[in-house]
């Protein structure tokens, strides 16, 4: 087990750079399953999530090569089971992507009930529903979902909730369906749009990705692409967050500015500066924060993936904050550890109540989760004096090179190894 140690405290300054957004390199890698043939996929992240998707291919018969720390050459002509391993497939949640391609391509996939971060009820009614609807039957096996057809058949989809997930795997489902497919009431995440791009270009025929709807004409064939990632919106308004609330200064680089203009506001409307260029964004921090409201939305409204980060520096703005979860049950689980710190938050169901305080001080906390984790690092930056922060499995699992990053803006934190057994000693 490993910990970060930091010590808090100073400003972060300096400049960073972006990686790959994890959101849609993790659906790109089952995509390419459907090309049958050899894919070239840039500047992907390097975080536990693709490490596993790596060895899944792998160990299905694909042949990945890594041709730099972020470029990856996947064949998937080789591919010879239809089955994801159960003990890799079980551990996060993209791996339920493999439904879809693999459906697609051979007309029959094997993919365990996914994991991935604890945020209350997760179904997937939505994506068995779209791949119902295109002519696909499903069963549950012992903890394993079997997808399976004779044809698939281009349909017209109404989905009742707003999906990500369902999204995507539709997408890739429908594009070799025979006719068009239709897809309404669909999620327009930037990772939506890049997930429909990477299909375009291996030959699929999606329009509208980006909108609430997803018209798709199935092709006969699909080939192998070069494609690059789009860079992670929310590692970029992790750090955007991190500037602000450290009172530091950061050129945040390789970011696009439109997939950040809700943060950027949202940081604005508490007294942070905020300037954007062509592929970067400077925030400069402020001594005194105003309150803000924020209702978490799915694209284009405020991201759930930043509710947790952007709550830290509404812990240190004057006056009352006001916090809406609208798309996860257990999403506040880092307000408890907030609390730990000498916040000031209330939850009540799906709404936190945040106590504007002076600071925030050190002390041993656990991140429940990955952004509550992410959330957890700039606490403890801002806190003066020594912090630790244990299950940072969960940390790592999105945000490539953390440590690293950080300590090139100055910040002062350590991964140590938790010796079996310790028990936590007060730090000095
Ligand atoms: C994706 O999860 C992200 N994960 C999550 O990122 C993110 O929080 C979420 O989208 C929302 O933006 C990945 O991309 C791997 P959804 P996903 O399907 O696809 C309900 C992070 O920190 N729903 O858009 O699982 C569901 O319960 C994370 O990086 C159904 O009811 O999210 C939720 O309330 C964690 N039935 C809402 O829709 C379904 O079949 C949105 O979920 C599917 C979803």
């Amino acid at each position: 087990m490993e910990k970060y140690i930091i010590t808090g405290g100073k400003p972060l300054k300096g400049e960073v750079i972006i990686s790959g957004a994890k959101n849609a390199a993790v659906a790109l890698l089952p995509a390419t399953v459907l090309a049958g043939d050899v894919c070239v996929l840039e500047n992907v992240p390097d975080i536990s999530d693709i490490r596993k998707e790596i060895e899944i291919l792998r160990q299905m018969g694909a042949k990945v090569t890594r041709l730099s720390p972020s470029s990856l050459e996947i064949d998937t002509s080789t591919l010879n089971t239809t089955e994801v391993p159960l003990e890799l497939g079980i551990k996060f949640r993209a791996s339920y992507y493999f439904l879809g391609s693999l459906l697609s391509r051979f007309g029959d996939a094997n993919v365990p009930m996914p994991g991935g971060c604890d945020l209350g009820a997760r179904p997937i009614d939505q994506h068995l529903k779209a791949f119902t609807a295109l002519g696909a039957a499903y069963e549950l096996d012992y903890a394993m979902i079997n997808v399976k057809t004779d044809n698939l058949q281009g349909a017209h989809i109404f989905f009742d909730t707003v999906s990500v997930g369902a999204t995507i795997n539709a997408m890739l489902a429908a594009v070799k369906a025979k006719g068009t497919t239709i897809l309404e009431n669909v999620a327009k995440e930037p990772h939506i749009v890049d997930v429909a791009n990477f299909l375009n270009t291996m030959g699929a025929d999606v329009r509208g990705a980006g909108t609430d709807v997803i018209k798709i004409r199935g092709v006969e064939r699909m080939h192998g692409a070069t494609y690059t990632v789009i860079p992670d919106q929310i590692e970029a308004g992790t750090f955007m967050v991190a500037a602000a609330a450290t009172r530091g200064d950061i050129l945040v680089k390789n970011v696009t500015p439109e997939h950040l203009e809700i943060i950027t506001s949202k940081l604005r409307a508490t007294g942070a500066v905020v300037e954007e260029f062509d592929e970067a964004v400077r925030v400069i921090g402020v001594s005194e924060y105003q309150n803000t409201n924020i209702k978490t939305r799915p694209h284009p409204g405020f991201p759930t993936d930043l509710q947790p980060v952007m709550g830290v520096l509404l812990c240190l703005a004057k006056g009352t904050s006001i916090v809406t979860e609208s798309i996860w049950d257990s999403r506040f689980r880092y307000c408890d550890e907030l609390n730990k710190m000498g916040a000031n938050i209330q939850v009540e169901s799906r709404v936190a109540v945040f106590e504007g305080v002076e600071k925030l001080q050190p002390a041993p906390v656990k991140a429940t989760d990955l952004r509550a984790g992410a959330a957890l690092v700039i606490a403890a930056l801002c806190a003066e004096g020594q912090s630790e922060i244990t299950e940072i499995q969960h940390v790592e699992r999105g945000y490539v090179d953390i440590v690293k990053k950080i300590r090139a803006l100055g910040g002062d934190i350590r991964k140590v190894v938790v010796p079996e057994g310790e028990v936590l000693k007060k730090a000095h």
